[in-house]
């Protein structure tokens, strides 16, 4: 029996994943909204396959709940799901976390063992130093308590496919009952478990964060150097790049390539998590400080882009606002920095669309002054200039609406 605290694209994956084995999972989330949309059984968000999961498991192996005296009470595994966003100097702000294993250990009123299991990313001993010595002064050393890590790497868009089909499950734990029992849970799943020290799991979680992070950087400088110079064909060149037998048929060379800089959820907060963690404990490092400002700087030189030679009254059309195709997630998303990026150089009239993200865009960032439209012909016929900023595939039809600009930020057409 296993009990779920946040029920986002890492939580509820999670509980349906284990309920599909065949568990019971309790799921429990303090956003009222998300949890009367997931009881009616639709889902909160745009993710491949899993309305179907959802619909399959309801009810039957899983159960949205607001007793979590009672979900706790029934489960041996407890899972920690919920958001790890910026805190102060970009490091992570646990509040979410530690607010869960309160409810967690407010709620016991026995003495079974139990494994609080955070796969919420959270920085290298955080585990270590931070959750482990609170659980046990909660819990005056209670041996009923043990603590592991189980880092997430799944994709957006992708995350029933990555749940199954995960390359490695990461299990970061020192106390051989608790790791036991989680070897036991994920062993229905046939994919190979590596278990490691608590720290050691939540490292390798920011080893391949920031390693994408920073073959995007690199893909993007190369491609501002690439400009800088003229004359060269950037996407050409990138394309070639990946017919190289070292690179060629390997999926990261979709983050060899140039575009608006990363975003989303994870990377930006992840890699600016790692750098203040290893600040703080006594270390700067410089690759990742300049790959997190090559990340920050990218809208700038977009946005200079796009309005270069243009007249302030002018239209500017935004094609694109989540932060990757087939996505409605719109979290630190490259096409509000673009935007903020071009009302600060003085432009008003921005119009915008997303075939999927339109309305999060709206609701997440209500006092921006763009003009929301409801498809990319209309923004093309409404906007002086485009922008491809995210790089849906039916955009690739926009330059056969007529002769206007289009700047091309995704180097896809
Ligand atoms: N989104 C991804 O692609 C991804 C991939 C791997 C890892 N992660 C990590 O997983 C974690 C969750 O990410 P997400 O994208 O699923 O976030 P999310 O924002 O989609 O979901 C988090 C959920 O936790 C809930 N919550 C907050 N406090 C709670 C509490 N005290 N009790 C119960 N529920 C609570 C929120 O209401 C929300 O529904 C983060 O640490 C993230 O870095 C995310």
């Amino acid at each position: 029996m296993v009990t779920v605290f946040g029920l986002g694209f890492v939580g509820l994956t999670t509980a349906l994943g284990f309920a599909h084995l065949g568990y019971k999972v309790y799921g429990v989330d303090v956003d009222a909204e998300r949890k009367k949309i997931l009881r009616a059984g639709k889902l909160p968000f745009l993710e491949p396959h899993m309305d179907k999961v959802l619909a399959e498991n309801l009810g039957k192996n899983f159960f949205v709940t607001d007793d979590v005296a009672a979900a706790v009470a029934d489960s041996e595994i407890i899972y920690y799901c919920v958001g790890t966003p910026y805190g102060a100097d970009g490091s992570a702000d646990l509040k979410y976390l530690f607010a869960a294993v309160d409810s967690t250990i407010d709620a016991v009123a026995d003495d079974k063992f139990r494994v609080l299991v955070t796969k919420s990313t959270i920085p290298p001993s955080t585990t270590a130093e931070k959750i482990i010595p609170y659980v046990s002064e909660k819990t005056g050393g209670s041996k009923n308590f043990a603590v592991a890590n189980n880092p997430e790497f799944l994709r957006e868009g992708h995350c029933w496919e990555d749940f199954l089909g995960a390359d490695r499950i990461v299990i970061g734990c020192d106390d051989e009952r608790a790791r036991a029992i989680l070897v036991k849970l994920y062993a229905p799943m046939n994919i190979p478990i590596k278990c490691v020290t608590p720290s050691t799991g939540e490292f390798i979680k920011y080893l391949s964060n920031t390693l994408l992070a920073t073959l995007i950087s690199f893909s993007n400088e190369m491609a501002q150097i690439a400009d800088t110079i003229g004359g060269i064909e950037v996407a050409e060149a990138f394309r070639i790049l990946h017919m190289d037998k070292r690179w060629n048929g390997c999926n990261m060379t979709s983050y060899v390539y140039p575009g608006c800089g990363y975003g989303g959820y994870c990377l930006p907060k992840d890699t600016n998590a790692m750098f203040a963690q290893s600040r703080a404990k006594g270390f700067e490092p410089q690759i990742l400080k300049n790959v997190i400002a090559t990340n920050d700087n990218r809208p700038k030189n977009i946005a200079r882009q796009i309005v270069k030679n243009l007249d302030k009254n002018s239209t500017v059309g935004i094609l694109g606002l989540s932060f990757k195709p087939l996505s409605d997630d719109v979290r630190d998303t490259p096409a509000l920095h673009i935007i903020r990026e071009i009302l600060d150089a003085g432009f008003k009239k921005i119009v915008a669309y997303d075939p999927a993200a339109n309305e999060e865009f709206a609701r997440r960032y209500p006092d921006l002054p763009v003009k929301i439209l409801n498809s990319a012909r209309e923004v093309y016929d409404a906007a002086n200039v485009l922008a491809i900023v995210t790089a849906w595939d039916e955009f690739r039809g926009v330059p056969n609406f007529g002769d206007k600009k289009i700047v091309d930020c995704r180097y896809m057409l």
